[in-house]
């Protein structure tokens, strides 16, 4: 068992003695490896840390608010909206990989003008041990990173060495909320991959309303704690459904809700009928776009967790 008290007073130390007076900058997710650097940082370097996140117009409902809600007071937080300059860059774009693709690149141009603005010297990462472990059993600690124009940053990983439920347990000793500390993984590229083919605005916003209700749904059930994602995917494809006595032709959605340890496998969990058939009830009447719910049944795998 990890002795959270002390990790949180050495870490404090030794990025006190590393910094010095530097300025230090963080990409904030609003995730909960992001967070805990963050506020960890905060702890030992005040507003010398700049936590920087970039609304890319891919976030769930309310989520950019959320984020900024819980962050403005705890440290110096800086939100920067680039919602136009990712949603331009995506236009006419439908293979995943090359959404992934330019949402990397714009990301890291973005976060560049940010490190230039900040005069930052270190760049702060919530790496934690499964990240690295995982990629290429990199084991040195400290190391620098060189941002295409030539900036260079030296990296400080405080969490390095922490798995996920330390983090969490760090996150709460260091007073998070709940809904940082045990929120649910959702993907950098975000709705980029949970909007099918060509991504819109429009279609953005469709998604969005429909995965705020299946996520107030089961928030409100107490499913969230069973689950280890829960979200609507926007499906490219459209169907005829009916209005009164119309005929309408709307948007396919899907529900997909899985259980796993570590996202490498994943099942489909048992969820009541009548829960599910409400939320379908829900997504149809509040979004007008949309005239067919479906349910996704498969496991990873064959399947990923994500659509795209
Ligand atoms: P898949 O879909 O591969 O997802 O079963 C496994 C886990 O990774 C998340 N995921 C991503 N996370 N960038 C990310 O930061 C991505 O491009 C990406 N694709 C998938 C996914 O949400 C799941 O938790």
């Amino acid at each position: 068992m990890m002795d959270t008290t002390k990790f949180i007073e050495e870490s404090i130390k030794s990025i006190k003695e590393e910094v010095k007076d530097e300025k230090v900058i963080i990409a904030l997710s609003g995730g909960v490896d992001s967070s805990v650097a963050s506020i960890l940082a905060s702890k030992a370097i005040g507003n010398q840390l700049e936590a920087v996140f970039v609304d890319h117009g891919l976030l769930r409902k309310n989520e950019a608010k959320e984020v900024e809600d819980t962050f403005k007071d705890r440290l110096n937080f800086k939100l920067v909206n680039a919602q136009d300059e990712f949603i331009e860059a995506l236009d006419g774009v439908t293979d995943p990989e090359k959404k992934r693709e330019i949402i990397g690149h714009k990301f890291i141009e973005v976060f560049e003008r940010e490190a230039k603005k900040s005069g930052a010297k270190y760049l702060l990462q919530g790496t934690i041990a499964p990240d690295w472990i995982e990629s290429k059993g990199n084991i040195k600690s400290h190391h620098n990173l060189t941002l295409p124009e030539g900036l260079v940053l030296k990296i400080i990983e405080p969490l390095r060495e922490l798995y996920k439920d330390e983090v969490r347990e760090v996150g709460t000793a260091l007073e998070l909320p709940d809904a940082i500390v045990h929120r649910q993984p959702f993907p950098g590229p975000g709705l980029a991959v949970r909007v099918l083919g060509n991504i819109t605005k429009e279609k953005l916003e469709i998604c969005r309303e429909a995965n705020a209700i299946l996520t107030q749904h089961v928030e409100n059930e107490g499913l969230d704690k069973d689950l280890w994602q829960y979200f609507v995917v926007l499906t490219d494809s459209k169907v005829t459904g009916v209005k009164g006595d119309q005929r309408d032709f709307g948007y396919l959605v899907v529900i997909r809700m899985v259980q796993s340890f570590d996202a490498m496998t994943a099942n489909v969990p048992d969820i009541p009928w009548p829960f599910l058939h409400k939320v379908s009830q829900e997504i149809t009447a509040n979004v007008p776009e949309i005239t067919h719910v479906s349910l996704s049944l498969s496991n990873k795998p064959p399947s990923t967790i994500e659509f795209e």
